[in-house]
């Protein structure tokens, strides 16, 4: 038999424990498919006395990560600390300058430092391997890197995050208010320390951009990527994207276009039969539309200790098996820079709310400034005015503002924006209008 893996384990939150627990629960199977018993030999986290629900007592105890990183009796550094610097990030180059694979689940680290660290692993020709850092059970990272390897990728896209998701179901399902289910999955445990992270679309980027490095060869870059959340959305948008034939989600969106990789995380409106809006609660999913072939949907549980553990195995497993991909798939140095997406050219449908003032010639003027933007209408409803979505004005005044919801054909930013303004200047609408970008299945 071969000699054993022995890994050492940096972090014993809910995560770590449960890839110590995994690993002495599925012994016998990894050395059936792997070919190599795979044992945790040491580990270190902040506090050793805090009650875990795993057995340590066969298991060394080290100080600090970075002597942990170094030690030379390990032959796999498991980083599940977290965070984008240090200590994650002088532990994780320790580790692959000492020689040795190193498995993370740490998408803020590989966002940050991800081509630095995947320069220093390819220059030892170890592995840096991440499944667990994007869509968490989900194998996004091993599709887009080997299971794909013979596609080119067209776009993808996808529910990067279950707390957005949790939200925005509940919202669309029990018309509640976004703070109201904010607070839940606060109480829930989804979401991040600091849960605007999540809600203004910064996890999302940060997944985003690791998954277009995988699938376009562009560097980790979530300064490229156009990054709008969820936090102006109401339950009233969700009810009339429903009743059109859409529903709301958060996606990251990277796509090929003549100018480049546009990567960009918004708020947006899905056909309500598309696999991508099947998606409910803090699932997680990736669409991917490569040339030549139907798309592919990859749906399953994001975040949590079982999940994230699932994928980190599975990258010590391929560690057993003797596996060392580049770590982006391509050589680092050859992965390409990315710039922002200009939002202004981005073209597609938009759904539009206006508050508009319920007098004669206020869709005349409202169709006026859409057409000289050359913007064609695809649908256009108008509600009475209610108690829920006008503030103050009293709804039976005879100008109280009504909401209006615009459905446009395919236009650009650009115009949509010019219109708006437009209207405004006009002043047949009411505060600002809200905006949400239609995605094609
Ligand atoms: N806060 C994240 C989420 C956890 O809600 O998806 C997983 O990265």
């Amino acid at each position: 038999m071969r000699a054993p893996l022995r890994l050492g384990v940096a972090g014993l939150g809910t995560v770590g424990a449960a890839v110590v627990r995994l690993i002495g629960q599925e012994q016998s199977s990894l050395l059936a498919r792997t070919g190599r018993p795979i044992e945790v030999v040491a580990v270190t986290a902040r506090s050793k006395a805090k009650k875990r629900g795993i057995d340590l007592r066969e298991i060394r105890w080290v100080a600090d990560p970075q002597r942990l990183a170094a030690d030379p009796d390990i032959d796999v550094f498991v980083e599940l600390m977290g965070g984008a610097d240090d200590p994650a990030k002088s532990a994780v180059a320790a580790a692959l300058a000492a020689g040795k694979s190193v498995v993370t689940a740490n998408k803020a680290l590989l966002a940050r430092h991800g081509v630095r660290l995947a320069e220093l692993a390819e220059k030892k020709g170890v592995a840096l391997n991440f499944e667990a850092a994007v869509g968490g059970a989900i194998p996004i990272v091993k599709t887009l890197r080997e299971g794909m390897a013979g596609n080119s990728f067209a776009r993808i896209y996808g529910i990067l995050n279950g707390t957005c998701n949790y939200i925005l179901t509940r919202m669309e399902r029990e018309k509640l208010a976004f703070a109201e289910c904010l607070k839940d999955a606060q109480r829930l445990g989804y979401a991040e320390a600091d849960p605007t992270f999540d809600i203004e679309g910064h996890d999302t980027a940060q997944k985003l951009a690791i998954a277009a490095s995988l699938a376009f060869g562009t560097k980790v870059n979530p300064a490229a990527i156009y990054v709008e959340g969820i936090s102006s959305l109401t339950p009233e948008d969700l009810e009339a994207a429903d009743e059109l034939g859409y529903r709301v989600k958060l996606l990251g969106v990277a796509v090929r276009t003549e100018t480049g990789i546009e990567q960009r995380v918004h708020p947006t409106m899905v056909p309500k039969d598309s696999e991508i809006a099947q998606v409910m609660g803090v699932t997680n999913a990736l669409s991917i539309d490569a040339d030549g072939i139907a798309p592919i949907t990859l749906v399953g549980p994001g975040a949590g200790g079982g999940a994230t553990a699932s994928a980190v195995v599975a990258d010590i497993g391929d560690i057993a098996r003797g596996v060392r991909t580049p770590t982006f798939g391509r050589p680092a140095r050859e992965l390409t820079a990315s710039s922002k997406a200009p939002m202004q050219r981005h073209e597609g449908g938009y759904y539009i709310r206006l508050l508009a003032r319920d007098r004669p010639g206020t869709f005349a003027t409202i169709s006026k400034s859409l057409a000289n933007e050359q913007i064609s209408l695809e649908s256009i409803v108008q509600r009475h005015p209610g108690p829920r979505t006008h503030g103050g004005d009293d709804p039976k005044s005879p100008e109280a503002p009504a909401p209006v919801i615009l459905i446009t054909y395919a236009t650009t930013e650009d115009a949509v924006r010019r219109a708006l303004q437009a209207i405004r200047r006009t002043g047949v609408i009411v505060g600002q209008p809200q905006v949400i970008r239609i995605e094609k299945g």
